[in-house]
């Protein structure tokens, strides 16, 4: 009968296999615990205070996915202290859910909530309610007027249209945070436009926007998404004219209020130089309520007395 003999050289192959697992869960831990490397890198650097506060300013519109979706963006504040977030709904009177929705995200102190209804008659003009209406021109209008009359002039800081349904990178905001005083900065937008990725093409020594990869309406003056850029807030003191209209062409929103403030050589390529995508135009697909829909007419509901 043959002896079962452990070899030396076995044992040893043990014990460093064993010490390299030991390394990889000691290291993920160490990550997990301490956050991604770009959210270290700002704390370290500055202290809190010293970080450009950004007004992320998000139109919002009472329908059954809304709760889900700020429910997601309510995180990235939670992330980063120097975010404000300016919230208006498209409504006649703020609503409860937004209202809660803040205090229990513990961003009371730290937010701004309006509300502004969309004019009726202006609806009524576009017939296909998905696409035609200008969305968000009287939110962010709103919005616009609000930081023009409460936020210091001197104090450095930056704007941003942060729509509902897409989908960000907390690393997108960090990027926001290098926007130089005059400058509007700009980056790639993933899943828009009809393409993977909508980018700025830049000069070969990255330092400047040269063009657009746009393939829809590319003759725009700026052929990019609301998501693509952040606006150094002293350039909405000097040009007070800067804002939406409700008169431009559908895709213009982005030009209308760029064209007064900014040119194509002044944009700040940001993204690795705009190599990263930190933002995605997702679009939440429409709630199907068929079954409620039969319930209530029974006189009943899913969701009665919950928030949803
Ligand atoms: C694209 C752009 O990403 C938007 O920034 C731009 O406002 C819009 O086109 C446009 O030019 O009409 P899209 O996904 O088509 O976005 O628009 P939505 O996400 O439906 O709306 C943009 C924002 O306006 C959202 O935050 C949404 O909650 C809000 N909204 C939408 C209202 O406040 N009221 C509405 O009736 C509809
Ligand atoms: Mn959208």
């Amino acid at each position: 009968m043959s002896e079962m003999r452990i070899r030396p050289r076995q044992v040893l192959i043990l014990i460093i296999v064993f010490l390299v697992i030991l390394l990889i869960v000691h290291r993920n831990g160490k990550h997990t615990c301490q956050g991604p490397e770009f959210l270290q890198a700002i704390y370290a650097r500055d202290n809190e205070k010293s970080l450009p506060k950004i007004y992320a300013i998000t139109p919002t519109y009472t329908r059954p996915s809304q709760k889900a979706e700020l429910t997601r963006l309510s995180h990235i504040f939670m992330l980063l202290s120097n975010l404000h977030w300016v919230i208006i709904e498209d409504a006649n009177t703020t609503t409860p859910v937004v209202r809660n929705l803040l205090r229990q995200a513990g961003l009371s102190e730290r937010s701004t909530h309006l509300n502004i209804k969309t004019p009726v008659g202006y609806k009524l003009k576009n017939k296909d309610p998905n696409w035609l209406k200008p969305r968000g021109v009287e939110q962010r209008n709103l919005a616009l007027n609000w930081i023009r009359t409460n936020v210091n002039p001197e104090q450095r800081s930056v704007i941003f249209f942060m729509d509902d349904d897409n989908s960000y990178s907390v690393e997108l905001f960090v990027e926001m945070m290098k926007i130089e005083p005059g400058r509007v900065g700009v980056w790639p937008v993933g899943l828009v436009g009809g393409l993977m990725v909508e980018k700025p093409i830049l000069n070969e020594d990255n330092t400047h926007v040269i063009g657009f990869n746009a393939a829809w309406r590319p003759e725009r003056p700026f052929p990019i998404d609301m998501a693509a850029f952040a606006i150094s807030t002293d350039l909405l003191f000097k040009y007070p004219q800067a804002q939406f209209a409700y008169e431009v062409e559908r895709g213009y929103q982005e030009s209308e209020i760029l064209r007064h403030i900014t040119t194509r050589e002044k944009l700040q390529p940001l993204a690795n130089n705009c190599r990263d995508v930190l933002v995605w135009h997702t679009r939440t697909e429409k709630t199907n309520l068929v079954s409620e829909v039969k319930l209530n007419k029974e006189g009943k509901r899913s969701d009665e007395g919950m928030e949803v």
